[in-house]
């Protein structure tokens, strides 16, 4: 049912649920993102990372968002590396869903909503995001949201011990 998916801003009380998943899914996710340092996985933790991505915000150079389902914290959706100037306006997607929310349709319904705020909110013009060349779910995420791949980084992200190469993908807002 795509009205069960929401995005908003990540809120203080979001720490505890965020920790709880980010606990759950450290084998799951061990192929697709970088190590959480062990402080990510307690609620005080979060609530610090929450403190930091809030001042971002306050800052403009980042949108943090939570995705919700059924009203529930499920994953985070995020606007980071926001570049506002009138010459640039892009800023990089990042997200994840948590393992038993995952292949429900959640991420693309929240990268969709995303790119909402991208072009309505922070109007800005143009928006990047990255994955692994291996990240079959990530890239159908984003080729569902009208994204393409324009090149590859050689050797980009420590992933799972490895140096492996990033997936470059954009889509153009408007103007
Ligand atoms: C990538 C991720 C966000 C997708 O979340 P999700 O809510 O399951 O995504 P959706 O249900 O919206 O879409 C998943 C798509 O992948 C497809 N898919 C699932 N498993 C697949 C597989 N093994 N091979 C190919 N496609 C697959 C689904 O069919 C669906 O495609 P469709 O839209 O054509 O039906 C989630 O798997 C995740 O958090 N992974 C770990 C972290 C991560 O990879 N983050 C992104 C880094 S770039």
């Amino acid at each position: 049912m795509p009205g069960r998916t929401r995005i908003r801003l990540v809120e203080p009380a979001d720490a505890a649920p965020l920790a709880a998943h980010r606990a759950r899914d450290v084998e799951l996710f061990r192929r697709w993102e970088p190590a959480q340092p062990p402080a990510l996985l307690t609620a005080e933790g979060q609530a610090e990372r929450i403190d930091r991505l809030l001042a971002g915000h306050r800052a403009g150079t980042v949108w943090p968002g939570v995705v919700l389902a059924d009203g529930e914290v499920i994953g985070q959706v995020t606007v980071g590396g926001v570049l506002p100037q009138p010459h640039l306006r892009r800023g990089s997607l990042g997200y994840w869903i948590t393992g038993t929310a995952q292949n429900r349709g959640h991420a693309g319904r929240a990268v969709g909503l995303a790119l909402r705020v991208m072009a309505e909110e922070l109007g800005l013009h143009r928006a990047e995001a990255s994955t692994n060349l291996e990240n079959l779910p990530s890239q159908r995420v984003l080729r569902r949201n009208g994204f393409s791949p324009y090149g590859v980084a050689h050797s980009a992200i420590l992933l799972d011990g490895r140096w492996q190469d990033s997936l470059l993908w954009e889509r153009i807002l408007g103007d």
